[in-house]
């Protein structure tokens, strides 16, 4: 619709002699006066020396001569000091609405592009603990936004799985003496913390988990035995969180598989003369003249040769180069580590590996309990991830009594909605506090409220539905119709922001729009059978709205609530 406007505004300019090449036409400021607004005139005015009220009434009266003006326009004005407000006809709505009908993204522009995100990232024995949940949510509907756009996705859980922390676990089933058939989950969970404990207090132990960490790195055949033993363990585990969440990956790489790349990238550093020694290390400057921050140098291969976070990852958008020749690599990963990506980012393009205008860090923030602190359980520790997940199916459940009776898939899928549009409605760069019982709530800006504002709508849509007239029948229905044609606008924007943020808004101010609807017109009573037909066309594309953008924030629909 904005783009047919913005089509004939520009053609009155060119017809009152005033030469633009694109007009811009955007959703209005101030939607009790009117639908979109244009700004140009004040650019204009410049340009042609002119007043802008002046060039804005020799337009509308343009405007007004034009013989389908009633086709498009309910009304144009030009206000002081020179904004032009436009009403648009119920006729044009209809006409986009039906378009929609017909086909849900016939005016989303289609991209095709090779992405490849990276995202999951958990460390193969450490458990899983609330902080693992954003990279999931975000990522997973990231995803899901670009392969809608038409782009070719590939996604890869890059584990951390070469990590002092195997080291560490290894020495520890090792000193424990216990057969590798006997390290299950429950041993992990209790080995990872216990070892980081010991090793922030003796330097012997910590050098002697470095040494297996390297040993193993080069291939150590005991070791080696050992960790995939841990790894299996680890990603069974990690595979029934990742699961629950439905998070998709094609890949299910580590930094260790990065390591057949790491001669090749030497090779290539050294050619390009990057790497130089610093305290027995060997190094590569990133900095920049324009830095205003200190840049450190990427560590790439410590004293005792062993490699580091920086050198698997640089390793790794090789191979991914060599595998994929993607146009973009996106991290979603934690925004403390945005220093090691910049570090990264510029290595890979100083060698010539990928630019650094393909590579995007999409960080992320922290979820807070209430006191703002990282959230924890009451006992003080970080809650496992499945902990988390049992405790918002109960306090869904406490909730209302039939709760307790709904079945076990669509508690699963309303919990999913809880965590998940908690989470992504938020900006995705800022902490947000993790309030279970407000986010599980049916009422308020929840999953929950989503999901039963699209059950209740599909109760009322009867099924043989015949094509929409041209009538609209009020503001309430208006409104909701203009709200619906606005979804390619967030879809574009949580694309090019990657931001799912923008597309959980607009879905939330959508089912408000839709239950103002629902409570202003009384459909199943309806007499006047066009418009209760009509009514059910614009509930039914509503509802098709609503899922298109669950379905992008991840969110599954159960059948009853
Ligand atoms: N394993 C890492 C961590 O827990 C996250 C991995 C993110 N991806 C990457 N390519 N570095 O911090």
């Amino acid at each position: 619709m904005i783009e047919e406007i913005s089509k004939i505004i520009k053609q009155a300019f060119n017809n009152i002699k005033i030469d633009i090449d694109s007009v811009r036409i955007i959703k209005s400021n101030r939607p009790d006066l009117c639908d979109f607004q244009c700004d140009d005139l004040f650019k204009l005015s410049k340009i042609y020396k002119k007043n802008p009220m002046e060039i804005g009434v020799e337009l509308i009266n343009y405007l007004d001569s034009l013989e389908n003006y009633n086709n498009i326009f309910k009304k144009v004005e030009v206000y002081k000091p020179g904004f032009i407000n436009i009403i648009v006809s119920d006729k044009l709505i209809n006409k986009y609405i039906k378009k929609m009908i017909n086909d849900i993204s016939y005016d989303i522009p289609k991209s095709n592009e090779t992405y490849v995100i990276d995202f999951g990232g958990a460390n193969i024995a450490k458990p899983l603990h609330v902080g693992h949940m954003r990279t999931i949510l975000v990522g997973e509907s990231i995803s899901r936004i670009l392969k809608f756009k038409g782009n070719k996705v590939i996604t890869d859980v890059h584990l951390g799985d070469y990590g002092l922390q195997i080291g560490e676990v290894i020495y520890k089933i090792i000193e424990d003496k216990i057969s590798i058939d006997d390290v299950d989950i429950k041993y992990l969970e209790k080995a990872y913390p216990l070892m980081n404990q010991i090793i922030k207090e003796n330097d012997i132990i910590k050098d002697k988990c470095a040494e297996i960490t390297k040993e193993l790195q080069n291939g150590n055949l005991e070791y080696t035995k050992i960790f995939n033993k841990i790894k299996e363990v680890s990603i069974r585990d990690i595979k029934k969180n990742y699961d629950f969440l439905g998070a998709n990956f094609d890949y299910w790489y580590g930094e260790s598989d990065s390591y057949k790349y790491l001669d090749e990238l030497t090779n290539i550093l050294n050619k390009k003369n990057l790497l130089y020694e610093s305290e027995g290390a060997l190094v590569i400057d990133v900095k920049e003249t324009t830095d205003k921050k200190e840049m450190p140098p990427l560590l790439y291969k410590k004293s005792n040769g062993a490699y580091l976070y920086a050198s698997t990852d640089l390793a790794t958008i090789l191979q991914r180069k060599k595998d994929f020749n993607p146009d973009h690599i996106l991290y979603v990963v934690d925004n403390r580590q945005s220093l090691h990506f910049n570090q990264v980012f510029r290595a890979s393009s100083k060698a010539g590996i990928m630019d650094i205008s393909s590579l995007e860090h999409l960080s992320y923030g922290t979820v807070n309990g209430s006191d703002g602190k990282p959230y924890k359980t009451r006992s003080g520790e970080t809650p496992k991830l499945e902990d988390l997940f049992n405790d918002a199916r109960n306090i869904f459940i406490s909730k209302k009594e039939t709760n307790k009776n709904m079945d076990k898939e669509d508690i699963d899928k309303i919990v999913n909605s809880i965590l998940k549009f908690a989470d992504l409605m938020n900006s995705r760069e800022k902490d947000y506090i993790f309030d279970l019982n407000k986010f599980s709530d049916i009422s308020g800006k929840t999953g929950p409220y989503i999901l039963y504002t699209y059950l209740r709508n599909n109760k009322i849509i009867g099924s043989d539905l015949k094509e929409i007239s041209d009538n609209i029948y009020n503001d309430v229905d208006r409104n909701l119709r203009l709200a619906i044609l606005s979804m390619k606008d967030y879809i574009d924007l949580s694309y090019t922001e990657r931001m799912p943020s923008y597309i959980a808004e607009y879905v939330y101010n959508l089912c408000v729009l839709s239950n103002n609807f629902y409570q202003n017109n009384r459909i199943n009573n309806m007499e006047d059978l066009v418009n209760k037909n009509d009514y059910m066309c614009v509930l039914s594309l509503t509802n098709k709205v609503i899922k298109t953008m669950l379905y992008l924030l991840g969110i599954d629909i159960p059948k009853v609530m």
